[in-house]
């Protein structure tokens, strides 16, 4: 059990590290301006191996490329043997330059546009994930315009309540994912109906950010009865795809299990059922990316208004939108930390918006000259925008000691 969020290490100045490279240090190196997005690519690495490792040889890590695709992480992740799960034609494109293999590909997303169902079938990933009983006859049209079989998984919606933010759970009966059991026989149906469409697997994802393991458990469980129906007619499937979301400590007093605790319980739940000669394929994003990365920002100015004490700094919602998207918390440290008194600050940042707030943090009475937004490798560049005419900020990696500029 991982206990809260990764503290990274301090040098002899006090001076915040990543990949053992002090952060001043990371920046003078690739002469970047803040804010600047950091990335510590060797943890990205192991953590990406460990979960390799859990879905053993048959199975499949697909990193969700929404959670951070900047080049050098994707490809490093492809080389160590896990697939890629994108959501657009955009993201397939970057997973093929990343040298994913295409039959560690699958496609979900509930509004594949036709050009992109073209891209996948042509380029043959392993298969598109299919969300309603609508799409199936548009991807088997699209199959025989090309002149092949399409390999289709049917995404369950397993009407299990996730524990986490409302807008990031993906798993209930109202929300617009998956197909619900009463829909099955249809989507059934239409792919026995067409020669052009493969039924290959069946996937779930039950929402992001889980702190726990039962919600995931339950998407399993409802993954494996469907699949224990449908091998009951005698319609074989390839793989069961039990989805992301494993979750990560933002606060010190959160705690989250090792995702690969978790697929092993999965894979353990599947094999109770009869089910463990299906290899199994997970679709994780946030817990291999999100510890691993920071965004240095430098502080503006500070402003005392009455009781409040505000902190500007140069990074903005539009770097960093979760908090002000799902009331996320990030922390935020100093980047110098030289252990005089600290003080409450309301950090916020120069978007004319009153949500571009990260909340309050005890940071150094004196305001540092640079902060840290600590967890900001998931969701951060992928969901940053130029609002207010903002640039969007620098990529920087480090690995093995040295500084590389995406
Ligand atoms: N698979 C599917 C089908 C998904 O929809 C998602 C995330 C994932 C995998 C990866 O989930 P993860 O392992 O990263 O939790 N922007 C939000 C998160 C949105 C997640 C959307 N789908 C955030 O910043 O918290």
């Amino acid at each position: 059990v991982a206990e809260g969020p990764i503290v990274h290490a301090r040098d002899a100045r006090g001076v915040l590290s990543i990949g053992g490279v002090p952060l001043d240090h990371v920046l003078a190196a690739a002469g970047a301006a803040t804010p600047a997005y950091v990335y510590d690519l060797d943890a990205i690495v192991e953590r990406t191996r460990s979960l390799v490792a859990a879905v053993g040889e048959r199975g499949l890590c697909a990193y969700a490329i929404k959670a951070n695709a900047a080049r050098p992480i994707v490809e490093s992740i492809v080389a160590c043997g896990a697939g890629v799960d994108v959501v657009s034609g955009g993201e397939l494109m970057l997973a093929l330059e990343a040298n994913a293999p295409a039959d560690r590909i699958v496609f979900s997303g509930v509004a594949k546009r036709d050009r992109e169902i073209d891209l996948a079938l042509a380029r043959r990933i392993r298969a598109l994930h299919v969300e309603s009983v609508e799409e199936l006859p548009r991807i088997a049209a699209r199959a025989r315009a090309i002149g092949v079989r399409a390999p289709v998984c049917l995404r369950i919606n397993p009407e299990v309540e996730a524990d986490t933010h409302a807008h990031i759970a993906t798993g209930h009966d109202e929300a617009k994912f998956g197909i619900v059991a009463a829909d099955l026989p249809a989507a059934l149906a239409a792919i026995d109906a067409s020669t052009s469409l493969a039924l290959v697997g069946l996937s779930v994802h039950v929402g992001s950010q889980l702190m726990s393991p039962e919600p995931y458990l339950a998407g399993v469980d409802a993954l494996a009865s469907v699949a224990t129906a449908l091998m009951g007619q005698s319609r074989t499937l390839e793989y069961l795809d039990c989805g992301g979301g494993f979750g990560v400590p933002y606060r010190d007093d959160q705690r989250a299990v090792e995702p690969a605790d978790t697929v092993r319980a999965a894979r353990a739940r599947l094999a109770e059922r009869g089910l463990g000669a299906l290899p199994v394929v997970v679709e994780p994003g946030r817990a291999l990316v999100a510890a691993a990365g920071v965004i240095v920002a430098s502080v503006i100015q500070p402003k005392v208004s009455g009781e409040r004490r505000w902190l500007f700094v140069d990074a903005g919602m539009n770097d960093l939108l979760r908090p002000a998207l799902y009331q996320a918390f990030h922390r935020i440290e100093p980047l110098l930390d030289e252990g005089g008194e600290r003080v409450a600050f309301r950090v916020a940042g120069p978007v004319c918006e009153s949500s571009d707030d990260f909340g309050v943090h005890r940071l150094p009475k004196s305001p540092p000259e640079h902060v840290v937004i600590c967890e900001a490798g998931a969701y951060g560049r992928s969901m940053a925008s130029t609002y207010n005419q903002r640039a969007i900020a620098a990529e920087l990696v480090v690995t093995n000691g040295r500084v590389l500029r995406v």
